[in-house]
C-alpha cells in the first residue's frame, strides 16, 4: 500500500476530503507548521500520526525546510500533499521529493498566484475563477498543472461566497489528482503533465451565458 503524508497549516478541509476519498494509500502522517491548525485534531481522531514543525523555531527558511523534509522523509512517503500549507518551500525541500509533491491553489493558474486570490479575481472582473492542482517546484504556484476546475463568478459574489464555490471544487479535484498519481496514471516530462488512460473532457463553460 502506498504511503501519503499531508502537510497543512490550518483548518484542513482539503485534508479531510483526502481522508474521505478512499484513496489507494495509507495516510501515514499529517504535519503542520502551526500547532493551532484545527486539521490536526481531525487526523488525531483518526489515529493518524501528527507532528508540528513550527517554522518560528528555526533561524531561516533553509533550516525549517531541512527539519520538515527530515520529518516527512521519516515516513518514506510515495506522495506528499500540501493541503492549505501556507509556507513557501525552498530547493532544500522540493529537490529531495521531486515529482512527489502536490499542491492545490485557489485560482486558475497561472492567473492569481499568491494570496487573496478570490478578492483579486473579483477586482479584475473575471467571469470564471477556480482552482488548480499542480506539482510543486521552487517557483511559487507555478509547477506543472495536473487538473483545474472552473466556476462562474456571479454578480452578487463577495470573496467569501466565491471562495466557498471554489472550495467545493477543490474538494473534488484534489482527491482525483492524488488518486491518479498514486495509480501511476500521471507522467511528468519536460515540465508538462500527461494523464494516461481514458479521460472525459467537459463542454466549454461560458460565463455568463444566454444573454438576450
Ligand atoms: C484552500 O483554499 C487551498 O486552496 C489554499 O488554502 C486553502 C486551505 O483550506 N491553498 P483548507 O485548510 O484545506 O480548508
Amino acid at each position: 500500500m502506498k504511503r501519503l503524508v499531508i502537510i497543512i497549516s490550518g483548518r484542513g478541509s482539503n485534508m479531510r476530503a483526502l481522508f474521505e476519498a478512499n484513496l489507494p494509500a495509507q495516510i501515514v502522517a499529517v504535519i503542520s507548521n502551526n500547532a493551532d491548525a484545527t486539521g490536526l485534531d481531525f487526523a488525531q481522531e483518526r489515529a493518524v500520526a501528527t507532528h508540528v514543525v513550527n517554522h518560528r523555531e528555526f533561524p531561516d527558511r533553509q533550516a525549517f525546510d531541512q527539519a520538515l523534509a527530515d520529518r516527512v522523509d521519516s515516513y518514506k512517503p510515495d506522495v506528499i500533499v500540501l493541503a492549505g500549507f501556507m509556507r513557501i518551500l525552498t530547493e532544500t525541500f522540493v529537490s529531495r521529493f521531486s515529482g512527489k509533491v502536490l499542491n492545490i491553489h485557489p485560482s486558475l493558474l497561472p492567473a492569481f498566484s499568491g494570496l487573496d486570490t478570490h478578492q483579486r479575481a473579483l477586482d479584475e472582473g473575471v467571469r470564471l475563477h477556480g482552482c488548480t492542482v499542480h506539482f510543486v517546484t521552487t517557483t511559487l504556484d507555478h509547477g506543472p498543472i495536473i487538473v483545474q476546475a472552473a466556476v462562474p463568478v456571479l454578480p452578487d459574489d463577495d470573496a467569501q461566497r466565491l471562495a466557498a464555490r471554489v472550495l467545493d471544487q477543490e474538494h473534488r479535484i484534489y482527491p482525483m489528482a492524488v488518486r491518479w498519481l498514486l495509480e501511476d496514471k500521471i507522467t511528468l516530462s519536460d515540465g508538462r503533465v500527461q494523464i494516461n488512460g481514458p479521460r472525459h473532457f467537459p463542454d466549454p463553460i461560458i460565463s455568463p451565458d444566454n444573454v438576450d
